[in-house]
């Protein structure tokens, strides 16, 4: 900055101080002072603080240490999968946002979806992409199981920890005592129940089982998974430029207002404003919690196959580990309603669930199939719906090409990067040295 620019940003910080005004501005970057109105203030505030996770009825150990200890151990545990070598850890990787940067998630074969992020997943009323699960827990049984993903079964599960000293008094000190699994013909070696396939031969391990014992190993199937959500309803993010922004906005205090920069200052109007971004991206995690058909082609062309919430709500419907199930700790009517008062319509075919944007930055690539690899592209889209399955009678009317100019997309990217958060506690990030 030369001489007389400092010189003329000094004269017009008093000015500005003195009128009182610079609570509509940044003294930091270039550019006119941004300034809100009412009405946008409110609409800011409904984005910050993030708050505390909403806690989860249906799992007692949710806000339990040593579940949560227990979790994380399991969670980076490559044993947990049919080849030794995958681990929740590979597709949601602490080091890249908890997720994995690949397109479309990669464990013992290709999978068909994009790995999200974990980050404060535990504020979800659905999960997965299409919300097939209505519980962190009940998400959990999935990978573990999937031949996609982990490819393990809840019998080999028990098995490893029955097998593992440490694991085993870990578990009966959290939970209860394992039942004596060594009787193999109780308890085989592997199996689940395979549904539509009567022939593999965890199905056929699985069903040659008393219903008893079945119940044992679902047991301790569903409270691994309670473990493990234990852990990851501690990935919180910290704050954010955009946080201590709103705290600034709150206080009048112009250093704290200053952690966003005008460009960013003008992206957040944007995404509050003309850009609509809010209408989805709502709350302070961002998200509405709830399933849109943003009209992004498949990744690999064609017609689109994948129908998300639409077949999400049977299956979710359906899940014996659902809220409305055995297996929930919370037996009031007020965790089953969610469930039973789901319906369905034509609608929800290709509806995926709106992310989280907090941390986004972190995560590339974008969408169910990782369609975009960068947020300039995600940007782009939405300026443009260039690519755009045809609406038909699916359309999202809140979805219409923004004709953004290129200094509009650089500050839209300006907000969301400012959506990064501070450090976290380096111990959540790595398995701990012991269950
Ligand atoms: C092979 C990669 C892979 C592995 C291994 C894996 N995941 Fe995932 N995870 C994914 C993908 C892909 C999705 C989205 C799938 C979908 O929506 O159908 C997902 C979704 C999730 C979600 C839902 C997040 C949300 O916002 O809805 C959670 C939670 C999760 N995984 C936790 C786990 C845990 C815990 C493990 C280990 C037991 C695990 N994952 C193992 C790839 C993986
Ligand atoms: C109609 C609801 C809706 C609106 C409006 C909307 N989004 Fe989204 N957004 C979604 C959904 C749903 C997805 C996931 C879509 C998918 O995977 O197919 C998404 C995905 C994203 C992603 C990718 C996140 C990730 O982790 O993959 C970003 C970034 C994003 N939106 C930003 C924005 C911005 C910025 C705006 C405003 C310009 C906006 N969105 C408007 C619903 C919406």
């Amino acid at each position: 900055m030369s001489r007389s620019t400092s010189h003329f940003r000094r004269a017009a910080i008093a000015i500005c101080g003195s009128l009182g005004l610079l609570a509509t501005s940044s003294l930091r970057a270039q550019g006119p002072a941004v300034e809100f109105t009412e009405q946008e203030l409110r609409r800011i505030r409904q984005h910050s603080p993030l708050g505390p996770a909403p806690s989860d009825t249906t799992n007692r150990v949710s806000a339990d240490a040593a579940a949560a200890r227990f979790g994380q151990f399991l969670f980076f545990d490559s044993r947990l999968s049919a080849n030794g070598r995958v681990s929740c850890a590979t597709c949601h990787d602490p080091n890249q946002g908890f997720a994995d940067s690949k397109p479309l998630a990669q464990g013992l074969k290709q999978g068909t979806r994009h790995s999200p992020t974990l980050w404060n997943v535990a504020y979800n009323r659905w999960f997965f992409w299409d919300g097939r699960a209505d519980s962190l827990w009940a998400q959990a049984m999935h990978p573990i199981e999937s031949p996609l993903e982990l490819g393990f079964s809840r019998l080999a599960l028990a098995h490893l920890l029955g097998q593992d000293e440490m694991l085993r008094r870990r578990y009966e000190a959290i939970f209860e005592r394992l039942p004596n699994l060594q009787d193999g013909s109780r308890f085989p070696k592997a199996g689940r129940p395979v549904p539509g396939q009567p022939e593999h031969s965890h199905h056929i391990a699985w069903t040659s089982m008393k219903s008893e014992d079945q119940a044992a190993i679902n047991r301790i199937f569903v409270n691994v998974a309670k473990a493990l959500a234990a852990y990851e309803a501690r990935l919180v993010s910290r704050r954010s430029a955009f946080d201590i922004f709103v705290e600034g906005l709150a206080t009048n205090d112009a250093r704290k207002k200053a952690a966003l920069t005008t460009s960013a200052q003008r992206g957040l109007k944007l995404f509050i404003g003309r850009g609509n971004c809010r209408l989805c991206h709502n709350g302070p995690n961002f998200t509405d919690g709830e399933f849109h058909n943003t009209r992004v082609a498949p990744r690999h062309g064609g017609p689109p196959r994948d129908a998300g919430r639409f077949a999400g709500i049977d299956l979710v419907r359906n899940d014996p580990f659902n809220a409305a199930g055995v297996h929930s700790d919370d037996r009031s009517a007020k965790a089953r309603v969610k469930i039973e008062f789901l319906t369905n319509v034509p609608d929800n075919w290709g509806r995926f669930k709106t992310p989280t944007l907090r941390n986004v930055a972190k995560t590339a690539p974008y969408m169910h199939q990782g369609q975009f690899a960068t947020l300039r592209d995600v940007i782009q889209y939405y300026s443009t719906l260039d690519g755009a399955l045809p609406a038909g009678h699916h359309k999202e009317s809140i979805l219409v090409p923004l004709n953004l100019k290129h200094v509009e997309i650089d500050d839209l990217l300006a907000f969301l990067d400012a959506l990064t958060d501070e450090a976290v506690d380096p111990a959540l990030l790595r398995p701990p040295s012991s269950p």
